[in-house]
Formats: structure tokens, sequence, C-alpha cells
């Protein structure tokens, strides 16, 4: 797949990147920092190397990393809507955040232990066969796709994804759009729920 979008996004958020660092007095800039430091900033809600602990806090380990840059640029904009990330992007330069994309590429992504209800699971296989496989390859595991992880990420974080996609707070790529909208029409809040446990299912 090409990654024209995040390219896009990457080049048209450089100035961002460079106003913004200078406004994140919270967040503190380290200059000259190793990747694995770098990365211990992240720990503490991404787990040591990207497996996240905590249910809402998505695992970022064996991220593609133009997605892991396109990701970070868009929380810096605002164009992804977040509840901490946005000010974190703020706090790190263009060349960290690549150091720190390359990090977590070369981590290992271990799907979360999580219960899930498997008669759900089973039902939403077509589902995600038929509106999602398309750009969410390996049913939501390959790191190839434009996108994170969806195979094995924890639920309440996914679930909150969909959720703002479907407020429209985050705003899809066109064609997702309308494959959202289909699912939606053909199967509901209940299918969309569905899609939620058979990616927790992948463990
Ligand atoms: C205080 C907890 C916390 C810390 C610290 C934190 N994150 Fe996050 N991260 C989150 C949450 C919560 C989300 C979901 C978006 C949101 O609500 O901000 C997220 C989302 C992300 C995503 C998006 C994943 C996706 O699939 O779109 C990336 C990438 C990420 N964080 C990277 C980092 C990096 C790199 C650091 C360290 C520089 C970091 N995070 C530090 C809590 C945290
Ligand atoms: C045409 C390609 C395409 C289709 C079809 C598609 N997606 Fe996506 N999806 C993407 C891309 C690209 C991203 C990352 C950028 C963004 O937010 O738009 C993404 C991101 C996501 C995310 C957020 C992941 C994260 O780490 O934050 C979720 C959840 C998601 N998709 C679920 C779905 C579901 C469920 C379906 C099927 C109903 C679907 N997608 C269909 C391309 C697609």
């Amino acid at each position: 797949m090409a990654y024209n979008i995040f390219t896009k996004a990457v080049l048209a958020t450089g100035l961002t990147f460079a106003v913004s660092s200078a406004f994140a007095a919270d967040v503190p800039v380290q200059s000259g920092a190793s990747d694995g430091m770098l990365a211990n900033t992240c720990a503490g809600c991404h787990g040591t190397n990207g497996n996240s602990t905590g249910p809402s806090a998505p695992t970022i380990a064996g991220y593609n990393p133009e997605y892991f840059k396109f990701s970070m640029a868009a929380f810096a904009s605002g164009e992804f809507p977040s509840t901490i990330m946005g000010r974190i992007a703020k706090g790190y330069t263009e060349d960290e955040i690549a150091q720190m994309a390359d990090f977590y590429a070369k981590q290992k992504f271990i799907p979360a232990k999580q219960e899930f209800d498997a008669a759900q699971a089973k039902k939403a296989d077509k589902l995600h066969d038929k509106y999602c496989e398309k750009c969410h390859e390996d049913g939501g595991a390959s790191p190839e796709d434009e996108s994170g992880f969806l195979a094995g990420q924890w639920a309440p974080y996914l679930r909150m994804q969909l959720a703002d996609y479907y407020a429209g707070s985050r705003e899809p790529s066109k064609k997702m759009k309308k494959k959202m909208e289909e699912l939606h029409e053909k199967a509901g809040d209940a299918g969309v729920e569905a899609l939620v446990n058979y990616y927790a299912s992948k463990q």
C-alpha cells in the first residue's frame, strides 16, 4: 500500500511541529536522548517496549513507523482527537518522533490478554471480511497497514476510536467512512460492538 496520506500529513504538519514545540513548556523536550530513553517517557501508559498494560492507552509496539509518525503529527495538529496525546506530541521534534517510530517498529506486538464475547466475535468474522479487511489485512494484524493494529488491541481503546469516528470527532478517510456507514446500515451498533469483540478475540 502506498503511504501518500502520511507524506501529505507529515509535510503539512512540519511547520506545526516547529512552532508548537516552543510553546509546549509543560512537556520536557529531551534533546540528544537515545531512542530508548525517549520511549521511557511513554512507558508509564504504553508499557515497557510499547505493550500497554492499561485498556485505554493502545499498544504501540510493532507499529508501522509511517503510521506512528502520521498519528503523532495528527495529535499535535489536533486532527486526531485526544485526551492526552495532543499535549505530549507537541513536546517532541520531528527527529525525536522519527527515532521513537523506529524504536517501536522494532518491538514485538503482544496481543492484549482480555475478555471477549466469543459468539459476537464469531458473528463479526464476516463483517470484518466484508467491510474492513481490504485495508486492515490479516484480520487487522498486519503491520503493513496504514493504521495501528486492530487485532489484539485493547477493546476499550478501539471502542473509543470507533465512537469518535461515528461521532465525527475523528475524521476517517473517505473510503473508510463509506465502509463504516455501510457496516452501520447493515449491522447497527451491535455490529460495531461485535467487531470490537472480534479484534479482542485475536490473542
Ligand atoms: C499519560 C498516558 C500516556 C503517555 C505518557 C503517552 N501516551 Fe500515547 N496514548 C495515550 C492515550 C490515552 C492514547 C489514545 C489517544 C488519547 O486519548 O490521547 C494514546 C495514543 C497514542 C498513539 C496512537 C496510536 C494509534 O493507533 O493511533 C501513539 C502513536 C502514542 N500514543 C504514542 C506515544 C508516545 C510516543 C509517547 C511518549 C512520548 C506516549 N504516547 C505517551 C496515553 C499516553
Ligand atoms: C479504505 C481503507 C479502510 C477501510 C475499508 C477501513 N479502514 Fe480503518 N483505518 C484506515 C486507515 C488509513 C486508518 C488510520 C488513519 C485514520 O484514522 O483514518 C484506519 C484506522 C482505523 C482505526 C483506528 C486505529 C487506531 O490505532 O487508532 C479503527 C478502530 C479502524 N480503522 C476500524 C475500521 C473498521 C472497523 C473498518 C470496517 C468497518 C475499517 N476500519 C475499514 C483505513 C481503512
